[in-house]
This record gives C-alpha cells, sequence and structure tokens, in this order.
C-alpha cells in the first residue's frame, strides 16, 4: 500500500503541484501593480527572486554557485540518460548516468554543503535567511547524499532498468509499481524526497529556474553597489 501511495499517488500530486504551483506564481500577481491580477507578474511583484546573498560573504559564493549550479545541470542530464538508457535497456547510458553523476554528485554536495555554511557562518547572510533558504538546501543534501550513499557506498547502480521503465509508465498514465517496489530502500527514499522537493518547489525562491520566457532577465538591475563605489 504504501508503495503505491509513494510510486503512483505520490508523482501525480507532484506532477500537479510541480506544474500548477510555477503558472500559478508566474501570473498571478501579489504585490505592486500586479496584485489581484491574472497576467504575466514575474519581475512585476518582485517576489520571483532568488533573494541574492553575493553582496555578503563575497569570495565564498563563488565556490558556492559555480559547483552548485554546475553539479545540478550535469545531474540533470545525466537522470535523463540513465532513465532514456535504463528504460530502451541502453547499457552505455546508464554507464554515463552512473560516472557522470557520480562525479555531478560529488561538484554538487560540495557546492551545497558551502551554500549551507555560508547561511550558518556569515552574519549577514544568516540574517536574510528565511526557513526556505535551509529547507531546500537540506532537501537537496538528503537527496543527493542518497543518491551517492547508493552508487558510492553501498556500490550498487542500475537501478536505472527499473526507474526507467517506472517513470515512463507515469507518463503514459499506465503506472507499474511492480518495476520500483523491489528497489534498495536508500534508492526509495532518494526518489521520495526528491518527489517531495518537486511538490515544494514552485513555493520557494528557486522558481528563478524558469525566468526564461518572463520578463525577469530583461528587467532593470537591481544596483548592488557598494557604498563606497556610489559616494564616487
Ligand atoms: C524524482 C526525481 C529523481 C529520481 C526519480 C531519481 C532517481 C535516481 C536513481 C534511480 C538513481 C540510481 C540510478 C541507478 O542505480 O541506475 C539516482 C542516482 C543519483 N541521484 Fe537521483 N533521482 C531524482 C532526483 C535527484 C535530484 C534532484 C538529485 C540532486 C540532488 C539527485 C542526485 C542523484 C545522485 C548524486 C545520484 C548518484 C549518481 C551516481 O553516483 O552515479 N537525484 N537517482
Amino acid at each position: 500500500m504504501w508503495d503505491n501511495f509513494f510510486f503512483i499517488g505520490l508523482p501525480y500530486i507532484t506532477i500537479t503541484l510541480f506544474f500548477g504551483g510555477i503558472i500559478y506564481r508566474g501570473f498571478s500577481g501579489m504585490m505592486s501593480g500586479h496584485r489581484g491580477k491574472w497576467d504575466s507578474s514575474v519581475r512585476g511583484d518582485y517576489l520571483w527572486t532568488t533573494r541574492s546573498t553575493g553582496f555578503f560573504g563575497r569570495a565564498s559564493i563563488g565556490p558556492a554557485s559555480l559547483c552548485l549550479h554546475w553539479g545540478i545541470l550535469v545531474l540533470f542530464f545525466a537522470h535523463l540518460a540513465g532513465f532514456i538508457g535504463g528504460a530502451y535497456n541502453l547499457a552505455s547510458w546508464v554507464d554515463f548516468f552512473r560516472w557522470a553523476g557520480l562525479g555531478g554528485g560529488i561538484l554538487f554536495l560540495f557546492g551545497i554543503a558551502w551554500a549551507l555554511g555560508r547561511r550558518i557562518f556569515i552574519p549577514q547572510v544568516k540574517a536574510m535567511s528565511t526557513p526556505d533558504d535551509y529547507i531546500i538546501l537540506l532537501f537537496l543534501i538528503i537527496i543527493a547524499g542518497f543518491g551517492l550513499y547508493q552508487s558510492a557506498v553501498e556500490m550498487v547502480f542500475g537501478i536505472s532498468y527499473s526507474a526507467g521503465p517506472w517513470i515512463g509508465g507515469i507518463f503514459k498514465l499506465q503506472p507499474d509499481v511492480s518495476m520500483i517496489a523491489g528497489a534498495p530502500l536508500a534508492n526509495k527514499l532518494h526518489i521520495i524526497f526528491a518527489l517531495l522537493f518537486f511538490a515544494y518547489f514552485p513555493f520557494t525562491k528557486l522558481v528563478h529556474v524558469f525566468s526564461y520566457p518572463f520578463g525577469y532577465i530583461t528587467r532593470p538591475f537591481i544596483s548592488m553597489r557598494r557604498y563606497v563605489a556610489l559616494k564616487k
């Protein structure tokens, strides 16, 4: 019964919240002239923002941001290759996932640990952090941790051959829980935490990933010059 909930019910709840939430956030104004209107409010209401912290602890944002963004990009394409490879029995694609995922995962975990450290140890960054900043980081550490634990500590890989067809079934509206029910616990937890994370995603600053084609990228700059520079 729990398998049915987590691997049939939860994926559909996640898909609904993920896409529905992003569309709602993107088109329902909350502040400024967009309040109450149903239009593309993304840049207008200024809630579509990452609440940039680069202003403080400048030296440490570089490694954190670079590693976590490149890491997640590699992980995204590695997962995609792995699931397609798993669904169509393409061993080299699954192998690619294994090694690219390992490299990307380590890079990502390193970057995300830095990002969490900045929020804990730099007083200004700590002061401007909201609970969702920490919740996102903890989610990602847990998800990447389970993924890497399974592949690099337990040395078990190849779940893609079950996960690929299982994901295919979800999208074809013919979910088959038996494909994933036998996966190791660490991998099931990896997937469950990832699904919960994606359901939560639209209600956080992470919506910045979908800035394009909204006006966010063409809005006027928010000036973040240092006071010294302003006096010149
Ligand atoms: C619902 C979304 C996700 C699903 C279904 C999923 C599924 C999987 C599966 C099945 C594996 C093992 C592959 C195998 O044994 O063949 C894996 C590995 C991994 N996943 Fe995910 N994953 C998801 C999201 C994420 C996210 C968001 C992250 C990043 C935080 C992530 C990071 C990793 C890492 C680091 C590995 C180990 C890769 C390696 O060592 O090669 N996953 N994932």
